[in-house]
């Protein structure tokens, strides 16, 4: 029987692989779970433990690296995050092809030089497998050599919008999750990734800070939760009676401060494609107290509403995680009634943003990497079927984009967004 995850990983090089499984085997009283030439891991259940043991003559009694081995990739992702919140410097490998087996993982550096990983098993594999990380080295043994810190921290490139939303979806899932369990403490200066997360002065440039410089409620547990770049709701105009719709609602700060603008009669509704945001926002509401609201899933590209239902959409930092700007503002229109109004927060990018940090999807689920610039948007907007489209510059949150509102009508005239049955 395997031994339970989470549990801690020491990789230790050792100088003859025979000699060493004898003693492991019976220090642990467990036979090796997988043996290859050079290579065997221990499962210990108790205490829970993974021992992997690298042939390396000449460097036997070191330490190779250290890990933690966890059940999932919702795990693994979660951690991530957690790290990068904490400032850590993050080397992502996904599905990679390690130590005869398939696994997720990310890689930080201790402050001495050793390197801990986290990670899971996916499937074993005939392939010793190399950590894309150490590839430019010759070793023989996966994860045996330390790389250097600047490799960029998301390798692999997305093949497709699917691939691009499935990333952010899985991202945005373990930031619910972090959210979730550490929804009583302050939160942190200010957003889950590496992006540059405060402003020249330390000042915060996402999330819940935004809302007490705006004048709005800052105590709920939705607002402490907030990955947003703004208040979209500070700049709606919204008014009793009306319907909000919230695109990526997240943990639903502007969903409930809208819903509660927009009493009596009126009600908000928050999209969003993460079951774990939602269920985190529905909790958010259960505490808030507040039920004229409604947390659906679905994604931007495909509102699960009818045409002219709505009569403001807001969303806050969400737009330019989506692979296609154009179908998600079309829909925005759609869903609009007539003279309706799009009023959010989002980051624009300047004209400058390069091609590098686009291409990097570390950069794009931390909201910069996916930003249209401001020609784009208008251009967008005004092809979607809005008019009166004004983008004003609130603060920097990158050396190379800025966060922005962004307001529009939805034009009285037909809009050419196709119609879809609900
Ligand atoms: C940066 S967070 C912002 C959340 C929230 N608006 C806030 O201010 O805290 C982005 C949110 O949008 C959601 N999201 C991103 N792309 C989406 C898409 N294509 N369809 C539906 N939801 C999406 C994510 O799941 C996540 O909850």
């Amino acid at each position: 029987m395997s031994a339970p995850t989470p549990r801690v990983q020491l990789a230790l090089n050792v100088d003859d692989i025979e000699r060493a499984v004898a003693f492991y085997s019976k220090l642990f009283d467990t036979q090796p779970a997988k043996r290859r030439p050079g290579y065997a891991n221990f499962a210990v259940s108790s205490p829970p433990l993974k021992l992997v043991l690298f042939e390396n003559p000449g460097s036997g009694g070191t330490i190779n690296h250290l890990g933690v081995e966890v059940g999932s990739s919702a795990e693994v992702e979660a951690h991530q995050t957690r790290l990068a919140t904490e400032g850590l410097l993050i080397d992502e490998e996904k599905s990679t092809t390690c130590c005869y087996a398939r696994q997720d993982k990310f890689w930080v550096n201790g402050p001495d030089g050793i390197r801990w990983e986290h990670y899971v098993v996916l499937a074993n594999s005939d392939a010793p497998g190399f950590s894309s990380l150490f590839t430019d080295k010759p070793d023989n043994v996966c994860c045996a050599t330390p790389h250097s810190d600047d490799t960029p921290a998301e390798q692999a490139e997305p093949v497709g919008p699917a691939d691009i939303r499935e990333t952010v979806r899985r991202h945005y899932a373990a930031v619910a999750v972090v959210a979730g369990e550490s929804s009583n403490k302050p939160p942190s200066c200010c957003g889950p990734s590496s992006f540059d997360v405060c402003g020249p002065g330390g000042e915060a440039v996402f999330g819940a800070a935004l809302y007490a410089q705006s004048g709005e409620d800052t105590m709920s547990n939705a607002v402490a939760a907030s990955l947003g770049c703004g208040v979209p709701t500070a700049v709606a105009d919204l008014h009793p009676g009306e319907v909000v719709l919230d695109l990526g609602s997240g943990a639903g700060a502007d969903v409930l401060i809208a819903a509660q603008r927009v009493q009596p009669g009126g009600r908000a509704i928050g999209l969003d494609m993460t079951v774990e945001m939602l269920e985190l926002a529905r909790r958010n509401a259960a505490i808030a107290q507040v039920d004229n609201v409604e947390f659906i899933e679905g994604y931007l590209e495909e509102i699960p509403l009818p045409d002219v239902s709505v009569d403001v959409v807001i969303s806050n930092c969400v737009i330019n995680l989506a692979a296609d700007k154009r179908v998600v503002l079309r829909e925005a229109a759609r869903v609009l009634k007539p003279g309706g109004r799009f009023a959010i927060s989002d980051v624009v990018a300047d004209a400058d943003l390069n091609a590098e940090i686009r291409a990097s999807m570390t950069e794009w689920t931390g909201c910069i990497g996916g930003a249209l610039n401001e020609v784009d948007y208008r251009n967008l907007l005004s092809d979607s079927g809005f008019e009166q489209i004004e983008i004003i510059e609130t603060h920097r949150v990158h050396s190379h984009a800025t966060a922005a509102i962004v307001r529009a009508r939805r034009t009285t005239a037909a809009t050419n967004a196709s119609s879809r049955r609900h």
